[in-house]
């Protein structure tokens, strides 16, 4: 099989995996501490994300703009548990999912938030995004941690740059933990990533690469802000 056809049926299989996984239970697969979360508990553990990684963060994410009148942008919203917590909090939220079994309960989940919304996409680029205006801020958590494919993950740092405003952060989780042995037909293992592969795709993507949490584990944290 050529490359072209190699990426295809990778892009294929994720999104198949992902929708049996959602139909069979969505929350679960989104967060595997427990198999049988009550609403208000899933949307808890979002808001808790929120609190965790962005309320803590403010400096770096608004850079002086008010949240209410950023745009933001999420990479795997899965079932929109932390999209949900992200609409509470600025002015307008645009997340994307391969999978659009994830998206049909993320929209379910953002009923009550009309300046939130959810696409499906085809697992690697952002082109179902308006791109009327330039997004403030970019954000994604436990979605790399399981793309078996580097060329994917890199066109989305490629396309969140393109989408941000100059200056502006992307946060994102990846995995860090190079023991791991990735298959491209698994699509729960990710590839993983040193701080030495995060800081090249930093440079051949367009962002500085400021500030890293967790090298070596299963949640590396990556600060790319977008080069002016
Ligand atoms: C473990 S869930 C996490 C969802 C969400 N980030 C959260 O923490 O609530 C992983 C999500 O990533 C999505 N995903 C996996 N591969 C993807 C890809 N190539 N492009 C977009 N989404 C993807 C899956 O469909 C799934 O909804």
């Amino acid at each position: 099989m050529d490359e072209k056809r190699n990426l295809e049926v990778t892009l294929e299989k994720m999104r198949r995996d992902w929708d049996e996984r959602a139909r069979e239970n969505a929350r679960f697969y989104v967060n595997t501490e427990r198999t049988d979360w009550t609403d208000q508990e899933f949307f808890a553990s979002g808001e808790q994300t929120v609190r965790e990684e962005i309320l803590t963060d403010m400096t770096n994410i608004c850079q002086g703009k008010l949240p209410t009148d950023m745009r933001v942008l999420e990479i795997g919203c899965g079932a929109g548990r932390i999209t949900r917590a992200l609409a509470r909090l600025f002015g307008e939220v645009h997340a994307v999912d391969v999978s659009g079994e994830m998206i049909a309960c993320a929209q379910q989940a953002l009923a009550d938030f009309p300046h939130a919304h959810a696409y499906q996409n085809n697992g690697m680029d952002l082109s179902v995004v308006p791109a009327d205006a330039p997004f403030d801020f970019a954000f994604s958590t436990i979605v790399f941690q399981h793309i078996p494919s580097r060329e994917v993950i890199e066109n989305y740092i490629r396309e969140v740059c393109r989408l941000l405003r100059p200056g502006a952060l992307f946060k994102f989780q990846v995995q860090g933990d190079a023991t791991m042995q990735t298959d491209p037909d698994d699509t729960w293992l990710g590839v993983p990533f040193s701080e030495a592969d995060a800081r090249k795709m930093a440079e051949d993507c367009g962002f500085e690469l400021r500030y890293h949490h967790g090298a070596g584990a299963q949640y590396f944290w990556l600060w790319f802000f977008k080069k002016a």
